[in-house]
């Protein structure tokens, strides 16, 4: 078995949450083109419905008629995607909508402090006892705050800015550590007034609505880093990946796998819609383990799991430190790498904010156990691949929640 042949994938997630949202503030028709099939920006578009958005699906083009939002009738249900919950919390707050905001099991456990302290420095209004959802919004006016997060968090941050859109004032994030910039790329690229400096983003009030758009979403690097992977992975292995958002806060992993020793070749780079986009050839060679702490981690964290994976295969120590975050994703990511891969037979140690990989492990069959989480349920899969025997997963449906297709995809690049 090798992988080989070429891909494109689904439009990138965290871009395809932002373009719905900020379609919903224009004041027309916005045509966006290759949007995440996953569940997850489903329930961003419905939510946004819910609350009055009119949109129209046509396979992986979605029609957004803007200018609409209203207060919704029922319960705005956020799945299992904290990325809705988060950043519509934040643009809701700021056109003034009340509302109730719910999640599945996973995301009622995850921690929404982070949103609702900075939101409600600004003066939003929220009924909550614990920092969880369900989260109660009631419409009061913002004014604009200068703010840290203390986590790095590029939803928190896009948060604070979409917020800042309806509030009076000047609104300010200064990360500590750079993540994903996509909200400030596609804010600065739609017109509104924001000034970028480093680290420091600044955004005024919204006097008037965006001007509509159309755009086509770059195939989501988060989910091609799986087939990165496979290819890297496997013996006699070759695989172009075709149009990727390669913008630097993305491709964390990228930089990662090419020190960890894999064969990479950019073939060609352009711009689109203020992102940066390029075709990727990746092919086998022998792994190295490596070091990832500090200021890499933003920009690999959804990359870990599989990362993890690719770890068992190199030779010498893998060590990532400082990814506490992971603990609060859709599981306990760190655990979750951690129980797995000791059941397939790798040597791993779990660390309070990382793990300690040592390679390179023959892995065996295992019953998975995914959390419903699909990046776990992916890159397991992938694992899967290179296993003395088939693994078993306790749930792949999860795997929907980014990539519906990804069995697909996959078949097409196996042989
Ligand atoms: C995302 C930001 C990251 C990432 C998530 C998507 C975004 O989360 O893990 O998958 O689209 O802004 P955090 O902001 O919690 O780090």
């Amino acid at each position: 078995m090798r992988i080989s042949g070429d891909l494109t994938f689904p439009g990138d997630k965290s871009i395809s949450h932002r373009a719905l949202m900020l379609a919903a503030l224009t004041n027309g028709e916005c045509i966006i083109d290759n949007l995440s099939t996953g569940v997850d920006v489903e329930s961003t578009r419905q939510c946004l419905m819910t609350c009055g958005v009119q949109s129209e699906k046509n396979g992986k083009q979605v029609v957004i008629t803007g200018n609409t939002l209203k207060n919704p009738a029922s319960d705005l249900d956020c799945g299992n995607s904290g990325t809705t919950a988060r950043l519509l919390t934040g643009l809701l707050a700021g056109q003034g909508i009340t509302t109730t905001l719910t999640g599945d099991k996973s995301l009622s456990q995850r921690p929404m402090e982070r949103i609702i302290q900075p939101l409600g420095l600004m003066g939003a209004s929220f009924e909550n006892e614990n920092g969880y959802l369900p989260l109660r919004l009631n419409s009061a006016p913002l004014t604009g705050i200068e703010y840290s997060p203390p986590v790095a968090s590029a939803q928190v941050k896009s948060a604070i800015l979409f917020a800042g859109l309806g509030a009076e004032g000047e609104t300010t994030v200064i990360e500590k550590t750079k993540t994903r910039d996509h909200t400030e790329r596609m804010l600065h690229v739609l017109g509104a007034d924001i000034r970028l400096d480093g680290n420091r983003s600044t955004i005024k009030k919204l006097e008037n609505p965006l001007k509509p758009f159309a755009m086509k979403v770059p195939s989501d690097p988060s989910t091609a880093a799986f087939f990165a992977a496979a290819a890297a992975l496997v013996p006699g292995s070759n695989l172009i990946l075709k149009g990727i958002l390669s913008n630097p806060t993305r491709t964390g992993f990228f930089s990662a796998l090419e020190k960890m020793g894999a064969g990479m070749e950019c073939l060609n780079q352009w711009k689109e819609n203020g992102e940066d986009v390029g075709d990727l050839r990746i092919f086998h060679q022998s792994l190295k383990g490596i070091n990832i702490s500090g200021n890499q981690i933003p920009v690999v964290i959804d990359e870990l799991p599989i990362l993890a994976i690719l770890a068992t295969q190199a030779e010498g120590v893998t060590m990532v430190q400082d990814a506490r975050e992971l603990r609060v994703k859709e599981s306990d990511r760190i655990s979750a790498i951690c129980v797995n891969l000791r059941r397939m037979g790798a040597n791993v140690e779990e660390l309070e904010d990382g793990f300690v990989i040592t390679g390179p492990t023959p892995l065996h069959s295992a019953q998975i156990t995914t959390h419903n989480d699909h990046r776990i349920a992916m890159a397991f899969t992938i694992a899967g691949l290179i296993s003395d025997e088939p693994i078993t997963l306790d749930n792949s449906d999860c795997i929907a929640i980014s990539c519906p297709e990804f069995d697909y995809l996959l078949k097409q690049v196996v042989r």
